[in-house]
């Protein structure tokens, strides 16, 4: 049977990880574990980034700041910044709109704008959206080597799982995209021929200047140029990002538990579903725990209660680093507090 490490051991296993994840059932743990991380590889003088992915602003809860989408210094070494699905949608859309204005027919645009506007609110909007900001800042953090660490601090688990398995999957989405475009453009180019080129002049004319699409002055062949390179940018972007997370020296995933049977199910679970996605967690977290050694009746039965779940989850994930974090008498907060959490 292994015994249950410290946390700043994990904080050492992972020195030389650029990458964390953090993830796990609801209200197991998992803003003060990753900003417990962040804080203490920051007091190491290494600098860190950590970076909330959960729409409920508890990371700047836990460091009493309000925090947006920009990076905020919140101590020597440690940045902290947390994604907005609003701000950050707006920019999508906003980045797709540029897109596919850019070979659309300029008379349509209106109707595409209209149509854009209510795609904001579709299902799964949001999450793309949000995906493709934590790509950006995934391949950013490793090509840039502003920080040597950059902390996720993830909404709960089903969630977390979607994102570590989309970027593929998104990537082969725009491709397909892409050679759908690619056999548009050989059509359209055989018609553009066959008609003298008058479509491509006509579809310039007649339509009024839109100074927010940058490609309108352009013409139809470079627009289409222009539009092909993003959504190649794109698709290298997700493919990065696929790589970035399945590579053991780039990427860890930390997953919290607290000693009770529905968090142990649930992280067996997605351990599973990890598997299938070729993924691995590279350490457990069991928080909340009980110190055995007891006075008081009640706290003693719980604390007996958890040294059997802890036996059932040193037996399950027996090939996992397990790291222990004892029940603190108060919340954590602040860097000085989460930089002594061990
Ligand atoms: N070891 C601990 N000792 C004392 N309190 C703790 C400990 N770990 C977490 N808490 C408290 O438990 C609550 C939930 O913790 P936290 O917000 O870190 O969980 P979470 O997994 O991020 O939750 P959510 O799923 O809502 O994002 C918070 O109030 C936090 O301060
Ligand atoms: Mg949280």
């Amino acid at each position: 049977m292994q015994t249950m490490q410290t946390l700043n051991k994990l904080v050492e296993q992972l020195q030389h990880i650029p990458i964390v994840f953090v993830g796990g059932k609801g209200g197991v743990g998992k803003t003060t574990t990753a900003a417990a991380l962040a804080s203490q590889f920051a007091a190491q003088g290494q600098k860190t980034l950590i970076i909330s992915t959960d729409p409920a602003h508890s990371l700047g809860d836990v460091f009493d700041v309000k925090l947006t989408n920009k990076a905020k210094t919140l101590s020597d070494n440690l940045d902290a910044l947390e994604l907005n699905p609003d701000v950050i949608i707006d920019a999508h859309f906003a980045k797709v709109e540029r897109t596919i204005s850019g070979y659309a027919n300029p008379d349509m645009l209106p109707k595409i704008k209209q149509h854009l506007q209510l795609s904001k609110s579709a299902p799964g909007a949001q999450e793309a959206a949000m995906l493709e900001a934590i790509c950006q800042h995934l391949v950013d953090a490793t090509e840039h080597n502003e920080y040597q660490h950059i902390v996720f601090d993830t909404a709960p688990t089903g969630h977390t799982l979607r994102l570590l398995s989309l970027p593929e999957m998104m990537a082969a989405w725009t491709e397909g995209l892409l050679s759908q475009q690619r056999r548009q453009a050989k059509l359209k180019g055989a018609a553009e021929h066959l008609a003298g080129n008058k479509l491509a002049e006509n579809s310039l004319t007649g339509s009024k200047r839109d100074i927010s699409n940058p490609f309108a002055d352009a013409k139809p062949v470079d627009r289409w140029q222009q539009a092909v390179e993003v959504l190649n940018k794109r698709k290298e972007l997700f493919r990065k990002a696929g790589a970035l997370l399945h590579d053991k020296q780039k990427t860890a995933l930390v997953f919290v538990l607290t000693a009770d049977n529905l968090p142990i199910e649930e992280t067996r679970r997605a351990v599973t579903q990890l598997k299938q996605a070729d993924l691995a967690p590279a350490a457990l977290v069991v928080n909340q725990l009980i110190q055995p050694q007891q006075q008081d009746a009640f706290w003693q039965q719980r604390a007996a209660r958890q040294q059997k779940m802890v036996a059932n989850i040193e037996h399950y994930f027996s090939h996992y680093p397990l790291y222990a974090i004892y029940l603190q008498q108060t919340d954590v907060r602040g860097v000085a507090q989460l930089q002594q959490l061990n």
